[in-house]
């Protein structure tokens, strides 16, 4: 496999840094794929396993970024910016949350690896036994029928968090090379254990803030649910633009090349 498929694929495991964000892919088309990746073949039958092999062995210097490959540093993952804003149904909320630090991201797991070329889908599932958050944020909304005013120093800690994503391509020609271009993105998670920690809200009122945070605390599971739809689009919307920029830098037949070895 190319692992740098996989790694595009991985990537879904979240965001990227402002800088990566406005790269843009080398002018040169196609870009050499830097040698250090293990390149599976499309129609090995053990694709799946030479893609995690692969992965396995890439593993420390994706976390640590793979410029070539538009993949930011993972740990820490900083993400200079996230904007979450909903304004119908149940939910009034705006929100945005700057310099945001997550650490954890690089003891994750892989549940799953799979590729299926003949589909143009792709598919990862990774588990995070611990992921910390932190952030400045500024909130102005009301969630659960209950006003929510802050701005300050936020920290989230996660456990045991499992999330798969799954990329779906298609095929296009450009100077008579092969690329893919992914024309979804889904992501999916599931969350086990969430504390939160908001400081400053409600203009500094200590006990209003207390009270809010416990009732976030004790509420987590309904509220995860409620911003669910939110969080799902900016990790889609953050995940995209690194996929696209990599599909658009190394064509398919230099990513994931026919053939069985
Ligand atoms: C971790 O999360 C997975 C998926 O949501 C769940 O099946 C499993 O029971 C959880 N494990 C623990 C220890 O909470």
């Amino acid at each position: 496999m190319d692992t740098i498929l996989l790694f595009g694929v991985l990537l879904l495991g979240l965001a990227m840094q402002a800088e990566w964000l406005e790269a843009k892919p080398p002018s040169q088309k196609p870009a050499r794929i830097p040698s250090f990746l293990k390149v599976c073949h499309r129609d090995s039958p053990e694709l799946n396993t030479c893609a995690r092999e692969s992965f396995e062995a890439l593993r420390p210097q994706l976390m640590n970024g793979i410029p070539e490959l538009y993949i930011p540093p993972m740990e820490p993952l900083v993400v200079p910016e996230v904007k979450m804003d909903q304004d119908s149904g149940a939910i009034y909320l705006h929100s945005v949350y700057r310099n945001v630090k997550v650490t954890g991201i690089s003891t994750h797991t892989v549940n799953e690896l799979r590729l299926e070329p003949s589909k143009l889908k792709f598919i990862v599932s990774l588990t995070f036994p611990r992921l910390h958050m932190e952030s400045e944020y500024s909130i102005k909304g009301k969630i659960m029928m209950m006003p929510l005013l802050g701005d300050g120093h936020c920290a989230v800690d996660l456990k045991n968090i499992t999330m798969q994503t799954e990329l779906i391509g298609q095929e296009y020609k450009e100077n008579g090379v092969n690329y893919l271009k992914i024309n979804e993105v889904k992501v999916q998670y599931q969350l086990s254990d969430v504390k939160i920690h908001l400081d400053n809200l409600f203009n500094g009122d200590k006990a209003l803030g207390e009270r809010m945070n416990q009732f976030l605390n004790e509420n987590w599971k309904a509220l995860a649910e409620e911003v669910r739809p939110l969080m799902t689009k900016a990790l889609v919307d953050i995940l995209r633009a690194s996929v696209d920029k990599l599909f658009a830098a190394f064509s398919y037949d230099d990513l994931l090349p026919k053939g069985k070895a």
